[in-house]
């Protein structure tokens, strides 16, 4: 079988500094890269800037910098930002890099050896800020301006000219895809849209400026730029070697198995990226995943709202699992949802110090204190035992699957939950009260407590990492052995061996600081 993945986000426009979206969308696939190297899968997982066109050249001109400059500036930035949420993507790809030009151009010259390019003139509307062409059926007025509908951005109208591509041959192409693979577009509440767009027959895309320079040169005519969404998209193949076809890393990993994105730029992963790889003659991805939109106190984000939260700010308050998890348990991740401090507070403080950080703690201590501080090994499991981890034990499959329907949201509530049994497990059984008359007792309940422990830790590692690695080499589980195989593996523990110190996981937050 199989056993490769993976894994891309957005590469961001360095045109500013990182914020609360961009976190979002790279700690959602970090969170599927994770969990898919828990299942013994050989995982890459890219993330990256995206510096050319229009809206990067003109925000370096504003700040009185040459792009490149500007460009080397701001996505250092978007590097810092991966350390900060600790996320575990194996590369890193700038649009400006060597790899990436040889990669585009090659694309453009299969487009151009299959006959889907040729020279006209483009006259419509464009968006800026959208890096996007919009037909009149999508703009509208607004103060007497003219917006984009679906994205409210102002469109400038534009004539020059360009080279096409034949999007409108590959309509019936595209539509008999989606048939084909039902989940390529996900969650399916998005798929309908895109269906839709694509029904009412597509218009051939422009693919080339004149007006401005800054972008990679049209091969043999370098009066034109290619445009940045031909440019920006092929970069899930630049990274894995391609024009190299039979490099070990296109090889291994492409098609990509999902492309995580927000549902902002889906008609660009889910029309233009497959069109522009059908004409290349490449294959197109397995899964486009688009998610909703994070809120600030139920607005969009905007620098003219003053509501953009910075994912470094928050971090530095509450920390990084501290985000990771709110944002992945309270935001429904198909949806938009809202986002506050008072609700991430509530979240650290119910979730993680009272049940996953409060169980570890006692359970821990409760052992250092009557066990000469080792995992005892149980004589045997009575029923109540047996129960708690035959819980988790039989929902294993199903929420492996949760995780690869990127259907997060059950997937950390079914967890929750046996942390929430746990506790409970653990207060009814009374170990204190059995210490003296039954110490075999006793010891399952220990042992039964800790292995759900690591359980649950392994379970979470995806989504909190810093903790749960915390706790595991404090019952010392091996590296190795943070793995979903080892999940009731009830051999797991070394008995002989004392607990490591665990200081407190999670601070709890006053309400009102
Ligand atoms: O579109 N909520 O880059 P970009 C959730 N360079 N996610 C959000 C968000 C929000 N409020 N705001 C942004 C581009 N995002 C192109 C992409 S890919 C080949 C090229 C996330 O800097 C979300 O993933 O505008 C969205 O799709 C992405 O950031 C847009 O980032
Ligand atoms: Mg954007």
């Amino acid at each position: 079988m199989d056993k490769n993945f993976y894994i891309t986000t957005p590469i961001y426009y360095p045109s500013g500094k990182p914020h609360m979206g961009h976190a979002y969308s790279s700690i959602i696939a970090d969170i599927f890269a994770r969990f898919k190297r828990l299942e013994g899968y050989d995982v890459l997982f890219l993330t990256g800037t995206d510096e050319h066109g229009l809206k990067i050249q003109r925000e370096a001109e504003k700040n009185k910098k040459n792009p490149k400059i500007f460009c080397d500036e701001l996505s250092e930035k978007f590097k810092d930002l991966t350390k900060i949420l600790n996320l575990s993507n194996d590369d890193f790809i700038r649009t400006t890099e060597q790899r990436h030009y040889k990669s585009v151009e090659e694309v453009w010259n299969r487009l151009v050896k299959s006959g889907d390019i040729y020279l006209d003139k483009y006259s419509g509307w464009y968006s800026i800020s959208d890096e996007a062409y919009y037909g009149e059926d999508e703009i509208e007025e607004n103060n007497g301006n003219k917006i984009a509908k679906i994205s409210g951005s102002t469109v400038d109208w534009v004539e020059e000219e360009s080279y096409f591509f034949k999007l409108s041959a590959w309509s019936e192409r595209l539509l008999e895809y989606y048939k084909k693979n039902p989940n390529f577009i996900s969650p399916s509440s998005r798929k309908n849209e895109v269906v839709n767009f694509v029904q009412k027959g597509l218009k051939d895309l422009s693919i080339s400026r004149t007006s401005f320079s800054w972008g990679i040169p049209v091969p043999n005519n370098n009066k034109h730029v290619i445009y940045v969404w031909l440019d920006a998209l092929t970069n899930y193949i630049s990274a894995l070697n391609f024009p190299d076809t039979n490099s070990k890393s296109y090889k291994k990993f492409w098609p990509a198995d999902v492309h995580i994105i927000g549902k902002d730029i889906l008609r660009f992963h889910a029309i233009y990226w497959p069109a522009f790889l059908l004409a290349a003659k490449l294959p197109i991805p397995k899964r486009v995943f688009g998610h909703g939109w994070i809120l600030s106190d139920d607005k969009k984000m905007s620098k003219s709202l003053g509501n953009i939260l910075d994912p470094i700010e928050i971090i530095k308050n509450y920390g990084t699992d501290q985000l990771r998890y709110y944002l992945v348990k309270e935001v429904s991740l198909g949806n938009d949802g809202n986002i506050s401090m008072e609700n991430l507070r509530n979240c650290i403080n119910n979730d993680l110090a009272n049940n996953y950080g409060n169980l570890c703690q006692r359970v821990f201590s409760f052992i250092k204190k009557n066990c000469y501080n080792k995992i005892p090994k149980p004589k045997r499991l009575t029923n109540l035992d047996n129960k708690l981890l035959n819980h988790l034990k039989n929902d294993k499959t199903k929420l492996i699957n949760l995780m690869n329907d990127q259907n997060l949201n059950e997937f950390i509530k079914l967890v929750v939950s046996y942390s929430f049994d746990a506790n409970k497990y653990f207060n009814d059984s009374e170990p204190w009260s059995v210490k003296k008359s039954d110490p075999d007792k006793m010891n399952a309940i220990l042992f039964t407590a800790c292995e759900q422990i690591k359980n649950i830790s392994i379970l979470l590692n995806s989504i909190i990492p810093l903790a749960t690695e915390k706790v595991l080499s404090t019952m010392n589980v091996k590296k190795e052995n943070i793995s979903i195989n080892q999940i009731n593996n009830l051999e797991c523990f070394d008995h002989e061996k004392e607990l490591g110190e665990l200081d407190i996981l999670f601070t709890k937050i006053e309400n009102d600081n």
